[in-house]
């Protein structure tokens, strides 16, 4: 047992190993999805300027691409490339995400998009059908991520990019990192860290692998009155970010504004080509 555990058996009593059911990890997904789609759509960090340039300063978008947002969630970043690209295709499993994808969409006025309702384990499309094929905060919620990296790699056309962008904690902090976003949000499986990630696309043989990072700042009650965990864990999570203003333990850099907690999310984004 790690010192983290240790710390939490002390403090709070609280056994690492919840959250196993048998309820299905695709169910839990659409429920927790179908709860937060609307707060997602509207968290303005989910269009944060600065991460949305990172993403194209890596990606690159050219007119004549044709891009596949896999797990789109409302359709953030799909309506951002839909603007630089010949055509965008979004598919998630929630269905209410998908219908925030179209509102975003129709008040956006944006036509070069369909979006598809399906499970990106199984990738409904033809191989080599994209040229860019991207995911933004998808692989934290996967039980398979590499199934579903070689899934995209599969209807990625030859020379074509693959992007994702994720959480990405550092190693001496995952273990704590995963536990508290857990019982934040039961569809977390768990994050990889950066090593991980791009351990993944070597694996996958894409090449010319770059990436680039930032830290998203998020308040603590937001998060929480948008990611719908067990109201009786609610305070143990403010005890958990709390407590870690002093420790970092989670290697969120929690830290107090105007009177709250707010932390930071890691994230890295990395892309590959395929060769
Ligand atoms: C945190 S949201 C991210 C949404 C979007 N990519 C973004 O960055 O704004 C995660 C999304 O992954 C979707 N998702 C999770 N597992 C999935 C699966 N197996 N197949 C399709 N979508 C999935 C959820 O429905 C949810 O919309």
């Amino acid at each position: 047992m790690n010192n983290f555990y240790i710390w939490l058996k002390l403090f709070f009593d609280v056994d690492p190993n919840i959250h196993e059911n048998s309820v299905s990890h695709n169910d839990i997904i659409v429920s927790q999805f179908t709860k937060q789609a609307q707060p997602f759509s509207q968290m303005a960090q989910h269009s944060n300027h600065y991460g949305l340039e990172l993403m194209y300063e890596l990606s690159d978008p050219q007119i004549e691409d044709k891009v596949l947002d896999v797990a789109c969630g409302p359709g953030i970043i799909a309506c951002e490339f839909a603007n630089k690209v010949n055509h965008v295709t979004g598919i998630d499993i929630t269905p209410a995400m998908i219908e925030e994808a179209k509102n975003l969409q129709r008040e956006k006025k944006i036509d070069n998009i369909d979006w598809k309702l399906g499970d990106v384990t199984r990738l409904p499309f033809e191989d080599d059908a994209f040229s860019l094929v991207v995911t933004r905060y998808s692989f934290h919620h996967l039980i398979e991520p590499k199934q579903v990296l070689e899934e995209m790699k599969r209807v990625c056309k030859p020379n074509g990019k693959i992007l994702i962008i994720d959480v990405t904690p550092d190693k001496d902090k995952i273990e704590a990192y995963n536990f508290v976003e857990k019982l934040r949000d039961s569809s977390h499986t768990g994050a990889l860290t950066f090593d991980k990630l791009k351990g993944l696309m070597d694996e996958a043989g894409l090449i010319k692998l770059k990436s680039k990072h930032h830290k998203l700042e998020m308040g603590l009650e937001s998060i929480l009155k948008s990611s719908f965990p067990n109201p009786a864990d609610i305070p143990r999570i403010r005890q958990l970010f709390k407590k870690d203003i002093l420790m970092d333990n989670l290697g969120m850099r929690s830290h107090m504004k105007n009177g709250e907690i707010f932390f930071y999310f890691p994230i890295s984004m990395i892309i590959g080509i395929k060769s």
